[in-house]
């Protein structure tokens, strides 16, 4: 097979961004619009959309069924087709374990981290079959951006680990089911370990950029924290149809730490 050239692979293609207006949705914007998609950033925040030149800014709550209706109403209208989700927006929630997280918490990090995905899933696959006749057949991707959270355990935070895990699953259940289906659309999931953005602030306002960056990078093996672009380069490739054969699989990026221990086994602990 012959690869096309990067700057018009995604060509006539239609793209949305959750969370695009930042950190790993905005590199991602930027890498797919560098591909050639028309790319939609659908955000909470209009800051860093415009500027990146990625693409059209949609004001979106991804927790809103209604903001979702609008959305797919608005691009089905002015672009005209789907063809790429990437279900990007999410929320740390803060540090609580299960004895201090409250109720309010829970609820609000499950709305935006978990019940945004299935939204964003759900809508994809609405929009992507609308995609009407007498235009280039879909061949729909679905990205949901879940976290190292969603596939080891941690003693926190639990409501974050509980939507991160529920992603990765609930993005194999839409992959089988749009398989089922014959729908041409594929879903994956992606695992990012620590990536230096935004969802970061508290710990630099506590520590300071660098310092922070150095302390959450010596967590990992590879020893260092992954730039946005690290994983928009991921997003890109489950995309596009380089990945044409990846559903419902999932992909970490985290410098290797859910790759198990480093360098020393329980039997040899010198
Ligand atoms: N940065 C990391 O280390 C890391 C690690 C693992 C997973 N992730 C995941 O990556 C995704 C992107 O995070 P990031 O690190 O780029 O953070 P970020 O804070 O830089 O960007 C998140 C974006 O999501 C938007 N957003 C938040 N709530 C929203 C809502 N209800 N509707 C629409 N938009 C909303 C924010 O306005 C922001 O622009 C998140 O799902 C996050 O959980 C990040």
């Amino acid at each position: 097979m012959v690869l096309a050239d990067m700057s018009s692979e995604l060509s006539g293609r239609v793209a949305i961004v959750t969370g695009g207006a930042s950190g790993i949705g905005a590199a991602s914007a930027a890498l797919l619009a560098a591909a050639g998609a028309t790319v939609i950033v659908a955000d909470l925040q209009e800051a860093g959309g415009p500027e990146s030149g990625a693409g059209r800014f949609v004001a979106h709550d991804v927790a809103s069924e209604d903001s979702w209706k609008a959305l797919l109403a608005d691009v089905l209208g002015r672009e005209g087709r789907l063809d790429i989700m990437v279900n990007n927006a999410g929320i740390s929630g803060g540090p609580g374990n299960i004895e201090t997280t409250t109720v309010e918490n829970w609820q609000q990090v499950q709305a935006i981290d978990s019940e945004g995905v299935f939204l964003g899933s759900k809508y994809a696959i609405e929009g992507m079959k609308k995609t009407g006749p007498g235009k280039p057949a879909i061949k729909g991707s679905i990205v949901n951006v879940s976290s190292i959270a969603g596939l080891i355990g941690g003693a926190g935070p639990t409501a974050y680990t509980a939507a991160k895990g529920a992603v990765r699953l609930m993005s194999k259940s839409v992959a089988l089911y749009c398989a089922e289906q014959k729908y041409d659309i594929r879903c994956n999931s992606v695992h990012p370990g620590g990536v230096d953005t935004a969802i970061f602030n508290p710990l630099w306002q506590a520590m300071g950029h660098e310092q922070g960056k150095a302390f959450i990078g010596a967590r990992h093996p590879i020893g260092r924290m992954s730039e946005p672009s690290e994983l928009g380069e991921i997003i890109l490739f489950l995309a596009s149809d380089r990945s044409s054969f990846m559903t419902g699989a999932e992909i970490a990026a985290d410098g290797g730490i859910t790759a198990g221990l480093m360098r020393r086994s329980l039997l040899a602990p010198s």
